[in-house]
């Protein structure tokens, strides 16, 4: 969005009934549509939009409050949020509210409330958004996938609400289709007939199962006992995962468990679980975390919005866990976006949500991605490198990817960086500073400084067995890593509530301090992309396998137990 002082004052004609012209600024406009859509004419006018108002809240007391819950050795510690502290801390002004409500009353529109207090949905023809906004819809399509949107490059709003108002979505946010945008796993290898069995302990240099994981990591293969301590695992763009290929999964990996072992499924925008077509990375986060995290009861959340990699489904599936009573002790995704390709008030928005999520004591994980230093666009990356989202927002957990058995070396996809959106979070400035004197002139000027950097740990991401519609794959990727980080995390939080301690919330404050003791820092290999070496991995933080690999052992240790 275009920043305040850069708005260009302009005068629309109102819509006909209305008293008395008004002063109109452009809210949001860009150039053109992002490279690949064209306009392809307009609209039906009566065709209904589905938009939807962000408020502006200032953020300042709810990230005080997150970090003052989440950083050991503050008496708040693990003290979380519930759900009216946090509602509270985000609720509009009451002018804001005033203000909007008369704005949308004039232009007879009426709003119904958004997922969270923050948002406001409204629904109009298209002819009645042009002439409210100020805005011109058009239909764009998307050259090599087909995907269309109906956009507009600029929009404004009446001068009385334009402080309250932060955007208006999607209006001039597109989609980032999937041949460029989300991204899920990094495939290597051949598939596998399930009959060529992966044998644990030798093989695992070369082939990854839960128990080679459970060895790697002194991860307990004893089950959990507290119920009430969930975890939610994210799917997009139909990532399907079949209770049939994990039951099958845990007869050959996890003998000791019931092949009976399963997971639950929660739809957010009409998602559905097709489990006769069963994904490479549904199947992997659902056999990974079922698989590691024994009996830990697992939600898996299959988002329906945004197959055409609209941030929609980002934005729905946060929110409908802020919107719990109880949201989950850990929350993992494995799935992501270029950062360039999202807006910077989209990425605020969605990173503050997760802040949300975090004050109420959700540990949340999200893969670096698979591109080294790169982000995963088909276009070729030659000046810059280019960061993912959200690995960017200072308030979720970034896991990257190693290889082989310990001693493990960074797997040269493991994506890792520096943000061009958020700054470098105070919890990983001495780390960075450090990473930095140590790379000096390497790689000057092809990242931001001053970002926030990631991944913050990393794990095991190769070769990891997988069972895909009856057959063992082969799977790697950062995708892997961050099911199996978040499963560790899931049964550390299942002894604290059995010893009635609360569980561990936003980690990162306690990864950079007390917790580091419990990560083996890899310190070989690196992550090469845009033409260059990519990052080195070194001993200390790095932005290839960040603070390194979990043991379990220690982090029970780092908790106090
Ligand atoms: C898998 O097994 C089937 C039949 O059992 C066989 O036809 C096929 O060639 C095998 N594939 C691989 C990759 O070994
Ligand atoms: C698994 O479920 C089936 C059918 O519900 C049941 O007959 C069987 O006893 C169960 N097996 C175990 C090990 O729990
Ligand atoms: C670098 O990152 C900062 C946030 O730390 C951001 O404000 C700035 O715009 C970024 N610079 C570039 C060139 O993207």
């Amino acid at each position: 969005m275009v920043a305040a002082g850069l708005l260009v004052l302009s005068f629309f004609a109102l819509a006909l009934g209305a008293p008395a012209p008004n002063v109109f600024r452009v809210h949001d406009a860009r150039s053109a549509a992002p490279a690949g859509f064209e306009a392809s004419g307009a609209p039906d006018a009566n065709e209904v939009l589905q938009l939807r108002i962000a408020l502006k809240t200032d953020s300042t007391q709810l990230v005080q409050r997150l970090l003052d819950v989440s950083t050991p050795g503050s008496q708040n510690y693990r003290k979380f949020l519930t759900k009216a502290e946090v509602a509270q801390l985000t609720a509009p002004s009451d002018d804001a509210t005033q203000a909007i409500n008369a704005w949308l009353k004039k232009n007879d529109v009426t709003a119904t409330p958004g997922a969270t207090n923050q948002w406001l949905n409204i629904e109009l023809p298209v002819a009645k958004a042009n002439a409210m906004l100020g805005a011109e819809f058009n239909v764009y399509t998307h050259s090599t996938t087909g995907v269309t949107a109906i956009r507009t490059l600029a929009y404004s709003v009446p001068e009385s609400v334009q402080p309250h108002v932060d955007f208006i979505f999607p209006a001039t946010t597109f989609p980032v289709p999937s041949s460029r945008g989300i991204s899920s796993v990094y495939i290597s290898g051949a598939f596998h007939n399930s009959t060529h069995a992966a044998r644990a302990d030798a093989s695992c240099a070369t082939t990854i199962t839960p128990t080679c994981l459970q060895q790697f990591y002194n991860i307990p293969t004893t089950a959990a006992t507290q119920k009430t301590n969930t975890m939610a695992v994210s799917s997009f763009v139909q990532s399907f995962a079949s209770k049939t290929d994990l039951s099958n999964f845990l007869t050959k990996f996890r003998t000791d468990l019931s092949a009976n072992t399963t997971f639950s499924v929660a739809a957010v925008d009409g998602g559905t679980n097709d489990e006769t077509k069963p994904s490479i990375e549904g199947s992997l986060d659902i056999q990974y975390t079922v698989g590691t995290a024994t009996d830990v009861p697992i939600t898996f959340f299959t988002v329906g919005s945004n197959n055409d990699g609209d941030l929609t489904g980002f934005l729905d599936l946060v929110n409908t866990l802020i919107a719990q009573e109880k949201p989950p002790s850990v929350f993992t995704t494995s799935f992501g976006f270029p950062e360039a390709l999202v807006g910077s008030d989209l990425a605020n928005n969605i990173c503050n949500a997760y802040a949300q999520l975090g004050a109420r004591g959700t540990s949340i994980f999200f893969s670096s991605g698979d591109s080294g230093v790169d982000d995963g666009q088909s276009t070729a990356c030659t000046t810059q490198f280019r960061p993912t989202f959200p690995s960017g927002c200072p308030f979720v957990t970034v896991v990257g990817a190693t290889q082989g058995a310990p001693p493990e070396s960074a797997a040269k996809f493991s994506s890792g960086g520096f943000s061009n959106i958020f700054s470098a979070a105070t919890y990983q400035k001495e780390a960075i500073s450090g990473y930095l004197t140590l790379l000096g002139q390497t790689n000057a000027g092809l990242f931001n400084t001053t970002g926030r950097a990631y991944p913050d740990i990393s794990a095991a991401g190769v070769n990891y067995q997988v069972n895909i519609g009856g057959s063992i794959a082969s799977v790697s990727g950062t995708s892997a890593s961050t099911p199996l980080v978040a499963s560790m995390v899931a049964l550390v939080n299942d002894r604290l509530v059995a010893a009635g301690k609360p569980t561990l919330g936003f980690l990162n404050p306690f990864l950079y301090s007390t917790g580091a003791s419990a990560f083996t820092d890899i310190t070989s290999g690196s992550n090469p992309g845009c033409g260059t070496n990519g990052f080195p991995a070194v001993k200390g933080w790095d932005p290839v396998t960040g603070l390194g690999t979990p043991d379990f052992n220690k982090l029970l240790k780092a908790v106090g137990l």
